[in-house]
């Protein structure tokens, strides 16, 4: 398992210049209220380069102009927490997770650092890189800004520039681990889905057929990778609706959105159906607009396919299945009723990072096309989870049934 760590540390490193230190740190718990904290969430980017995701670590890299070394800082527990919270990861577990060697006490990371960094008295490396952002939420720092300000202070001749991109735009293209991650994780929510279509005739609130979903994900040792959407009916226009509180009424329609994770990766999947299982005739020729250009778009992603054509060719599908039906006349008119993009990066992230314009192999990417008609209180999306080969794509959410007839015939034989 190391090896994939250390392999996407090489490509990280050889993004740098020569003469520069970088740091990354795992990332710090969440206070919620009083002495309670929120369920702490690793930075996806220290996570990607050193497969750990404790809180309290940083990773140090020093590159030169012919060697580079690594070292990981961690926090000591003393005897007495340990005995409140757990011992955290030894020494020999984050080399066998990770790959590195060099484990040290974060009471030696100031003074590591110094011994590398220019000062008056020490040190010749001039740069410093960071995990930054470009986009900074005041109210939501990240520890790394906390440490820039800091070495900003204590070192004033240093440069100080972002790493940020450099990891991200490694992580647009999937390696065989994550990419066996996304798989499990699309597995678990398959199940989830098939319990969530099983109970819904039994249920009368929304959060009754989503505690299905949540139950799967228990029964997994897992948890979702965004909060749960159950929408049925209106309800169901509105895109990242999350209170899943409404009764249910006749003939209504259930949209679930919905994800988990494995080993931090995601899956991102949408599936709509009839609460008793039987799609009205409306709601037949609606689902079926969405459900051709889901499958239209998903033929047409491959390697070099642009990003803008993947856009423009799924609204305009929609809009064909819309002027058909003559619920609009003009092409514009169907942003009235579909107002989100097509897709986006699956990943660590369930919107996951990177910059680029057109798809290439190793990718993995949403076809979540959807039309959103309140008039006729009907919201459908069909979202599955597509990997960019160099010959096509494969849809790693094939097996999560979407076609009507598939759908009335599991839920009546269930
Ligand atoms: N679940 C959010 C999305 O599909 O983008
Ligand atoms: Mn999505
Ligand atoms: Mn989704």
């Amino acid at each position: 398992m190391k090896e994939y760590f250390i392999n996407r540390r090489e490509k990280f490193i050889a993004t740098l210049p020569n003469g520069c230190v970088a740091l990354l740190f795992s990332g710090v718990k969440k206070n919620m209220s009083n002495d309670l904290d929120y369920p702490f969430v690793v930075d996806k980017n220290f996570y990607y380069l050193t497969g750990l995701e404790e809180d309290k670590l940083i990773y140090m890299l020093i590159k030169g102009n012919d060697f580079y070394k690594e070292f990981l800082f961690t926090e000591e527990r003393s005897k007495e927490k340990e005995l409140w919270i757990g011992p955290r990861m030894k020494r020999h577990d984050i080399l066998e997770i990770s790959g590195l060697e060099n484990v040290y006490s974060l009471n030696d990371f100031d003074r590591v650092l110094g011994s590398y960094l220019k000062s008056d008295t020490q040190g010749v490396f001039d740069a410093i890189y960071l995990n930054l952002p470009k986009t900074v939420d005041p109210f939501n720092k990240k520890v790394d800004e906390y440490y820039a300000n800091k070495l900003k202070e204590e070192y004033p001749n240093i440069y100080f520039r972002s790493l940020y991109n450099n990891v991200c735009n490694l992580r647009l293209i999937k390696d065989k681990l994550e990419i066996e991650n996304i798989c499990k994780a699309i597995s678990i929510t398959k199940q989830g889905i098939c319990e969530m279509m099983k109970n819904a005739k039994n249920c009368n609130y929304e959060y009754e057929v989503e505690s299905f979903y949540v139950w799967t994900l228990k029964q997994h040792n897992t948890i979702e990778s965004f909060k749960t959407i159950c929408a049925s009916g209106v309800n169901a226009t509105i895109l990242h609706y999350e209170d899943n509180n409404s009764a249910f009424l006749d003939d209504t329609l259930i949209l679930c959105d919905l994800g988990s994770l494995k080993n931090n990766y995601a899956s991102d999947i949408s599936r709509t159906f009839p609460k008793y299982g039987k799609f009205t005739d409306m709601q037949k020729k609606i689902y079926q607009i969405v459900l051709n250009c889901n499958k239209e778009m998903i033929k047409k992603l491959k390697d070099g396919y642009s990003r803008r054509e993947y856009e423009e060719e799924a609204a305009n599908l929609l809009a064909k299945g819309l002027i058909e039906l003559g619920i609009i006349k003009e092409f514009d008119e169907v942003f009235k009723y579909y107002y989100h993009s097509v897709g986006h990066m699956l990943g660590l992230d369930v919107h996951d990072v990177g910059k680029f314009d057109e798809f290439k192999a190793g990718m993995v990417v949403t076809c979540e096309p959807g039309l959103y008609i309140p008039e006729l209180n009907i919201g459908i999306r069909i979202e599955d989870d597509i990997l960019i080969t160099k010959d096509g794509s494969i849809n790693l959410s094939k097996d999560i049934i979407k076609e009507i007839d598939e759908i009335e015939e599991f839920m009546t034989n269930c």
